[in-house]
């Protein structure tokens, strides 16, 4: 984490905040608005619990591993706080995120030693929450809902987040599959309107960002209200987007299949800045499993959205999320989810074992998964999509294509960046070119990454036309 901007108030000691981030990258943006709201406080960040006049833990709900891990960073805190008390320092311990809103006062009966509980959309009062939690006694939990308040109480985004910048632009979830806590944890759907978004836009591409993800739940469901007093869709706000002077590439996450409308995959075909990536989670190819998450689409609305997307961006690479052993899923379930996976054909994807989180409906479906099936079906989805990962990341090999370079690489004389699929791209070179996009002939192609050469030293126009997919998983 760098150093915060902001200076403290007048005569205000120098206090350190260290916050932790789990979970999706909602809560990454959500964590650099936290900062930002206490950097005016006269917060600096720390990565040291030890020196840490302030802890923030932003949580994830959505598997079982991931809420345990707030309760066993929390038993190390306890000793660190212990420790800092008596030596007259303090320290005020803050848990954020989906874990705070699903468990509540929960946390603080299981963890007495943790001063504020706050959900995710409420963290804009988290100045006061701070002031309140070094008067009282007693923890301080705030836990409602409206996101409408959140964005209209927040500041300007002031800090730079770096060359790709993170922008929620929809929060909430109104889908309520049947296996997920999302619904509970951020609430109703709800979209900012254009004219906010654009205006954070704008100022990030000021602070130097050149590309711009697009967040939400949801994101394809964005429906704003526009400048022109209309609703806009998110083909239109892209569009509006891609206009910024500045600004060289668009993306956004995470998409829903039932969202994905023509306007939007026209987008694709029509907005050169708008990345050849997307990422669409299925979680199943089998349409009696798709029935019993309450996805509301068949594997083969996924295909027809899969196929329209590169007909409309032939070069475009897709990305998913699966589910292994959700109840009821069978042998021959799970042979449709490769089966899926085989005819779509994936740059990457992610894959989980089904995981039961309380208060959901599919935790009380019948026909539960034994662990070690869901084992076995995992391993099977996953070297599957290895397999196609590498192929993908092999058939880069010998192009030219444009890379956006993020910052300095891993080995010294090294810089960064990434390709226009998202995978992260290493060469020799200085640092000085971050930020800059340039045409980058690859030689190499890792498990997770690509390497190569500089193939010309002027900057290129966005979006290069690369090869269909279809074309790579032949190669
Ligand atoms: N809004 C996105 C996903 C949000 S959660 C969508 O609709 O697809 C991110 C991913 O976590 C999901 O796509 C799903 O694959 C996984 N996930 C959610 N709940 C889960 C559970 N109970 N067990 C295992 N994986 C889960
Ligand atoms: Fe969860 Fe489904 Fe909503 Fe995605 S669409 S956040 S998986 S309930
Ligand atoms: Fe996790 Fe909440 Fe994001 S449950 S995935 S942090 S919306």
């Amino acid at each position: 984490m760098t150093e915060l901007p902001g200076v403290p108030a007048f005569g205000a000691p120098r206090k350190r905040l260290l916050i932790r981030t789990w979970g999706c990258q909602m809560n990454v943006y959500d964590s650099g608005r936290m900062a930002e709201l206490l950097s005016p406080l006269g917060y600096a960040a720390t990565e040291r619990a030890e020196e840490a006049d302030m802890v923030i833990l932003n949580t994830c709900h959505i598997r079982e591993k991931a809420a345990e891990k707030v309760f066993s960073d929390l038993g190390r805190l306890r000793e660190v706080k212990r420790e800092r008390t008596a030596a007259g320092k303090g320290m005020v311990i803050a848990v954020a995120g989906c874990v705070a809103q699903a468990e509540g006062a929960e946390i603080t009966a299981r963890a007495p030693w943790v001063d504020i509980v706050l959900g995710p959309q409420t963290y804009h009062r988290l100045p006061e929450m701070v002031a309140r939690a070094s008067r009282a006694a007693g923890a301080v939990i705030e836990t409602e809902f409206p996101a409408e308040d959140k964005f209209d109480h927040l500041p300007e985004a002031r800090s730079a987040q770096g060359v790709t910048a993170f922008l929620t632009i929809q929060e909430g979830c109104d889908k309520f599959c049947a296996f997920c806590v999302v619904p509970y944890t951020r609430g109703a759907e709800f979209s900012r309107p254009a004219a906010a978004v654009l205006a954070e836009a704008r100022r990030l591409v000021a602070l130097g960002a050149r590309e711009i993800a697009l967040l939400g739940q949801n994101v394809n469901a964005w429906h704003g209200e526009g400048p022109d007093g209309t609703t806009w869709n998110l083909a239109r706000l892209l569009c509006a987007l891609a206009e910024i002077p500045g600004l060289a590439r668009l993306r956004y996450t995470t998409s829903h299949p039932r969202d994905m409308d023509a306007a939007l995959i026209a987008a694709h075909g029509a907005i050169p800045a708008l990345m050849p990536f997307l990422h669409l989670p299925v979680q199943s190819g089998s349409d009696r499993v798709l029935a019993a998450m309450n996805r509301g689409h068949r594997a083969e609305d996924f295909l027809r959205i899969a196929d329209a997307l590169r007909e409309s961006r032939p070069d475009i690479a897709l990305s998913s999320d699966f589910i292994a052993g959700h109840p009821g899923e069978t042998a021959a379930d799970h042979r449709a989810t490769l089966a899926l996976i085989e005819r779509v054909g994936f740059a990457q994807a992610f894959s989980f074992k089904y995981s039961t989180r309380p208060g959901t409906p599919a935790a009380s479906l019948p026909n539960q998964v034994p662990e070690t099936v869901k084992d076995t079906r995992l391993a099977e989805i996953q070297a599957l999509l290895r397999d196609q990962q590498d192929a993908f990341n092999r058939s880069r090999v010998g192009l030219t294509c444009e890379v956006l370079f993020t910052g300095p690489g891993r080995h010294p004389g090294q810089v960064a960046g990434r390709s226009p699929w998202l995978q992260p791209v290493h060469l020799s070179g200085s640092a000085t070119l971050t930020g800059e996009l340039r045409p980058v002939r690859i030689l190499a192609a890792h498990p997770n990454s690509l390497s190569g050469v500089i193939a010309d030293s002027e900057p290129v126009p966005a979006n290069q036309p690369g090869p269909t997919h279809e074309e790579t998983a032949a190669a």
